[in-house]
Parts: C-alpha cells; structure tokens; sequence
C-alpha cells in the first residue's frame, strides 16, 4: 500500500500517507509487544526445564574395588620385593622348548601330559601351563646372580571348583653361588608367615619335579571348624607350593655353570593362596563378575598392602 502512495495525486497522497503511517505504526506496535511476549514464555519455559530441584535424592555413589585375586597378587608381590626378588614377565603363547624341554620335560615324561596344555592347532606353540619357563628366557639372558620373580597368567585345560583354565603363579628363582636348601626354606617361611600371619604352621614334604632336585611341596595346616577352614594347628594339610633346588641339567641348557652356580625355585598358585587368606570356596567365583560377590569380597583401592598392613 506504501508504493501505491506513489500513483496518488499530492493532496490524497498527503491524506492516505498520514493514516498509512499510523496503521503502519501500530502494527509494529503490535508486532513488538508479540515478539516481546515469545521471547518470554521461551525464556520462561528454559528456566523451568533447568531448575534444579535440589529436593530430589542423589544419586547413589558407587565407588569401584580391588578384586581379590589383584589384591593377592599385589600383597605377594609387595612381599617378595621386600625380600630383594625384582620382577619379570613372560608371555602368555609359548613355544615347547620354554615351557617343557628346557626345564627337563621331555616329551615322553608324564609331567607333559600331566598339564594338560592347550596347544594351537598351526604349530606347536601353546598357552603356557606354568610360569616355570620365564625361568628359562631370564637365565638365557642374564648371568647370576639372579633373583626374581615370575607373576602372570597360566592356562590348563582343566576346569571345576578347584581349578579354572586360566589362573595365576607366582615363580621365584634365585640363582648364585653357594645358593641352599636353606636359603630356599627361610625364603618361603618369611613369604608364608607374611602372608598368613606368624602363626601359621608350615610343612615341607618331599616331592618330584623335573626341574628342581631334590624337590618339595609346602603345605600349610589347618582346621576344619563347622565347615569353615580355620589355618594353623596340624590336623589337616593343604598344599600351597612346590620348590626345590634348580635341577644342574636346567642351568645348563641356559648356559649357567652348574660346578659355579646352584638355584633354587618356586611356584605357587595365586587363586589358592587367596582363597585360603579371604576363605572362597570356589574357584571359579574369581571370574564370573557376579557383582553381590564382588561387593563382598573387593578392597578399598586406598588401603595398599605393605609388610605392617598388608594383612
Ligand atoms: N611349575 C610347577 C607347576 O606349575 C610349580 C613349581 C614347582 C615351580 C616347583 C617351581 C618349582 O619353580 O621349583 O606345577
């Protein structure tokens, strides 16, 4: 209507002009109150959607914890450090050499089939049964004196509510001059009575292993009360580990003079070792993530183990 103005004679184009302007302004008016009114129901409806009602309940803080077994680790590990081992890693796929022959495992000896070994179908590499054979790549690699310890997975094919296809070792090994039986006794006296406390009573039985001679296994006593496994005392025995003096043929096949050096050796089962400590009845509860066992039986990430609290 404001170009139409244009085609008017001057006196109507002043008449029409005038009113145009006024109907023009009140429709900006109008235009401008509504716009003033949206813009405040949106800013509205933006305050109301962001309140926070600080009525509502929080929501429940759910702090992670430590797993059982990382916390036994953690605890032997601490321990064995403190007693000079420093550590070292293996992998977990093996060739035969390592995991069996090296440690005087030939292939015809029982022990072999004994490990039940899950082995891969391409070549003859497998899952590792032990931790035994990082044994074999430290002592190719360095010269003794040697000390360490050998923390890791191992795999069997084997599964109830004793065993798992997958757990853990621990090995040790020290390899030096003049090292005895001895020495080895004192070792695993101070890792136990760490571990379980001074008052554990502890055995040592003659055993075999191809890889240590002479060779024997720990046991620690303990009692059955209501169905509840109490340690100390020496009603009952239950083996933890087995040990020995590091067979010369071993050292040999690694290149270590045997008329120098001697060794000795260890191998213990994590998951045992826990569930003894935190009384778990079954293996197999270690890795089925039910989160009520979970709950049950995490550490508090804060509380580290060490020799005075590690208990
Ligand atoms: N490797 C053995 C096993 O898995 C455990 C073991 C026994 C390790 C005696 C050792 C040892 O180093 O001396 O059954």
């Amino acid at each position: 209507m404001m170009k139409e103005l244009n085609g008017l004679e001057k006196q109507e184009k002043a008449i029409y002009g005038k009113e145009l302007n006024l109907i023009k302004r009140d429709i900006e008016k109008l235009l401008y109150t509504k716009r003033a009114e949206i813009e405040k129901e949106e800013l509205d409806t933006k305050l109301a959607d962001e309140k926070i009602d600080i009525t509502l309940t929080p929501r429940p803080k759910i702090a992670g914890g430590i797993h059982p077994l990382s916390r036994t680790l953690d605890e032997l590990i601490c321990i064995l450090a403190n007693l000079g081992f420093s550590i070292e890693e293996g992998p977990h796929i093996e060739n035969e050499y390592n995991n069996f022959s090296a440690l005087n495992i030939p292939e015809s000896h029982p022990a072999r089939q004994e490990h039940d070994t899950f082995y891969f179908k391409s070549d003859k590499r497998l899952l590792r049964t032990h931790t035994s054979p990082v044994q074999i790549r430290v002592m190719n690699r360095e010269a003794p004196p040697i000390r360490i310890i050998a923390p890791g997975a191992t795999y069997r094919c084997d599964d109830d509510s004793t065993h798992s296809p997958m757990f853990h070792q621990i090995e040790g090994l020290v390899v030096d001059k003049e090292v005895s039986m001895a020495n080895l006794k004192s070792i695993i006296r101070k890792l136990l009575a760490n571990f379980f406390g001074e008052k554990i009573s502890i055995r040592f039985r003659p055993s075999y292993f191809p890889f240590t001679e002479p060779s024997a296994e720990v046991d620690i006593g303990f009692s059955k009360i209501d169905n509840t496994l109490k340690l100390g005392g020496n009603s009952e025995w239950l083996e933890v580990l087995g040990c020995g003096i590091v067979n010369p043929i071993v050292l040999e096949n690694c290149g270590i003079d045997s008329k120098k050096f001697s060794g000795f050796a260890f191998g213990l089962g994590v998951e045992r070792f826990a569930m003894l400590k935190y009384g778990i009845s079954d293996l197999r509860m270690f890795y089925e993530n039910d989160y009520r066992w979970l709950k049950h039986y995490n550490f508090r990430p804060a509380g580290f183990p060490n020799l005075l609290r590690g208990k």
